[in-house]
């Protein structure tokens, strides 16, 4: 299988409990190279911009202001097969849907503060990428 590239983000519900170590943790432990990592909070704009295809869902509003609540880790991971792979680690969208042993049932407590996010296709691993890392952060 290719390399490849994906987005990951801790969320700032993960983040606040102080649950970042471990998910980098369990990242490595799954055989993901770390190419890129910056910890800061997004500002609700930013949010917005990120969640594009998402405006107009009635969780939107909602969404954004807790993406812009706090501290998030925005990643870069590098693997074969990252964006299934890192999507097969974080679980279902809904905790509790999610499998036993993912970071999104054992960490999340609601659908949306569900400790993680990942791209879902190559084209939004490359926007995703490009929209919070630098040229010079994914070289
Ligand atoms: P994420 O994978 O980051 O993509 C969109 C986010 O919207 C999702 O995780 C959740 O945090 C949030 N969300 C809130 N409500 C819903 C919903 N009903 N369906 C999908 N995503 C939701």
């Amino acid at each position: 299988m290719a390399e490849e590239r994906t987005l990951a983000i801790i969320k700032p519900d993960a983040v606040s409990r102080g649950l970042a170590g471990e998910i980098l943790s369990r990242i490595h432990k799954a055989g993901f190279a770390i190419v890129a990592i910056e910890s800061r909070r997004l500002s609700r704009e930013e949010a917005e911009g990120f969640y594009a295809v998402h405006r107009g869902r009635p969780f939107f509003p909602d969404l954004t202001a807790f993406m812009s609540s706090g501290k998030v880790v925005i990643l870069a991971l590098e693997a074969p097969g990252a964006i299934a792979r890192w999507r097969e680690l974080m679980g279902a969208t809904d905790p509790a849907k999610a499998a036993p042993g993912t970071l999104r049932k054992e960490f999340g407590t609601s659908i949306q503060n569900n400790c993680t996010h990942g791209s879902d296709a190559p084209e939004t691993a490359a926007f995703e990428l490009s929209y919070f890392l630098s040229g010079r952060q994914l070289l």
